[in-house]
């Protein structure tokens, strides 16, 4: 018997089919993935074990007791945390929780975009969001960044150049707070001079602030969020950085007016309520004491990285120290083609995030990778590094010294 045919039933436009995973790599610098060390399990399985005594019955309904945005003892802990750390003042009516942030960037996408639209986005930026940019037929244009973030110069410049061809942008969409790749954070000047910007071109900003509890120093300047004085900013946010990707909540904050748009786009009846309630249950208690703690954890991993790259690589490899977060945006020296490195890479068991996915302009990520730092282990770092810096020689005579060992001499 010949099986099924679908393939001439296939809607049209689909994306290409995605990838059978295989597992991950013994050295796994990719994604955003969280450090498992720091994973609060005992105090999950209390917070999940108290919520589902006391409140288990409510999972008879759609929406708990809490109605299509999401369970209201999270959302009333994010409108004070948001308040406490961000300075937002928003009502819990303001807030939607969803399917991780990446559903918030569908949604906020899916009410404002339409195929040949423009925006401005920071020139290095999460390949998530510039992926569904590309998907939607979006133009982005990059703006450059410096060690403050996004450069406010090339801002009112592209903002002008825009206005003299008669395109009014959809919005501004920046990572202003541990930027993703590039670990900067926007200081409150230039965070003043961006919504200046804006409104001076009747442009919103799309704020998306997954990585602004993990600062090193703990110190964060306002969310543009609280910042402006005339609405204008979406703020998006999410669980996965500060506590676990896999739970998969995410939210917005945004004036009811938008909020009440993206609710009829949201057509899951509601994101998964178990993992809500036990956020709803942790944060309140444990949030505070867990973010320090995670994020020491994270800086450690951090400096054995860029020792060992150090070491391993020397000055072919160069990088900021970044601010917090959980990845270092590497630049090795022109010769290598981080895309052509990927799979000799990945077949050495290194698995890194090639520069061109994380930037608007290709050529400028050419010999630039992202590597995420929070989930090998110390010595798998170690390792990991030491392999890549042996796979990048072989395949681009780079770095010619490894471990402060002239490589010819050795062969
Ligand atoms: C800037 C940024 N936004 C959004 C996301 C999506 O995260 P999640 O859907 O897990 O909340 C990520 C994930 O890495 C990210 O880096």
């Amino acid at each position: 018997m010949t099986a099924f045919d679908f393939a001439p039933l296939l809607a049209t436009g689909l994306p290409p089919p995605g990838v059978r995973w295989n597992g991950f790599a013994k050295y796994n610098f990719i994604g955003g993935h969280n450090d498992p060390d720091n994973v609060p399990v005992d105090q999950l399985v209390a917070a999940a074990n108290d919520v589902l005594k006391r409140e288990g019955k409510s999972l008879a309904t759609y929406g708990l007791a809490s109605g299509p945005q999401g369970y209201r003892p999270l959302r009333e802990f994010l409108a004070q945390k948001l308040k406490r750390t961000a300075g937002v003042s928003c009502t819990v009516d303001e807030i939607l929780i969803t399917s991780g942030s990446l559903q918030s960037l569908n949604l906020v996408n899916g009410i404002l975009l339409n195929r040949g639209d423009t925006v401005i986005i920071e020139q290095e930026s999460y390949q998530g969001s510039l992926s569904r940019l590309q998907r939607l037929g979006v133009n982005a244009v990059g703006i450059p960044l410096d060690g403050d973030g996004m450069r406010m110069d090339a801002l009112a410049a592209a903002l002008d150049d825009l206005k003299r061809r008669a395109i009014r942008p959809k919005y501004i969409y920046t990572i202003p707070t541990v930027q993703n790749p590039t670990g900067t954070i926007l200081p409150e000047a230039r965070r003043y001079d961006m919504l200046r910007l804006a409104q001076a071109h009747g442009v919103p900003i799309f704020e998306d602030d997954c990585y602004a509890d993990l600062i090193w120093d703990g110190r964060r300047p306002p969310a543009l969020h609280a910042m402006s004085q005339h609405g204008g900013v979406i703020h998006i946010g999410s669980f996965s950085k500060s506590i676990v990707p896999a739970l998969r909540v995410g939210y917005i904050v945004a004036e009811w007016e938008l909020l009440s748009r993206m609710l009829a786009l949201k057509t899951d009846a509601g994101s998964g309520a178990l993992e809500q309630m036990v956020l709803g249950e942790y944060c309140p208690a444990h949030f505070d004491t867990h973010v320090p703690e995670l994020t020491r954890g994270l800086r450690k991993k951090l400096e054995t990285l860029m020792d060992a790259l150090n070491e391993q690589f020397g000055t072919a490899a160069e990088f900021d120290d970044p601010k917090g977060g959980i990845f270092l945006w590497v630049k090795f020296p022109d010769a290598v083609d981080t895309q052509k490195l990927f799979a000799p890479a990945l077949a050495a068991g290194v698995a890194i995030n090639p520069g061109p996915e994380w930037t608007t302009d290709k050529a400028y990520g050419k010999s630039r990778t992202r590597l995420c730092f929070a989930n090998p282990s110390p010595e798998a770092i170690r390792a990991g590094v030491a392999t890549l810096a042996e796979v990048c020689r072989r395949e681009f005579g780079v770095p010619n010294r490894i471990a402060n060992v002239e490589q010819r001499a050795r062969a």
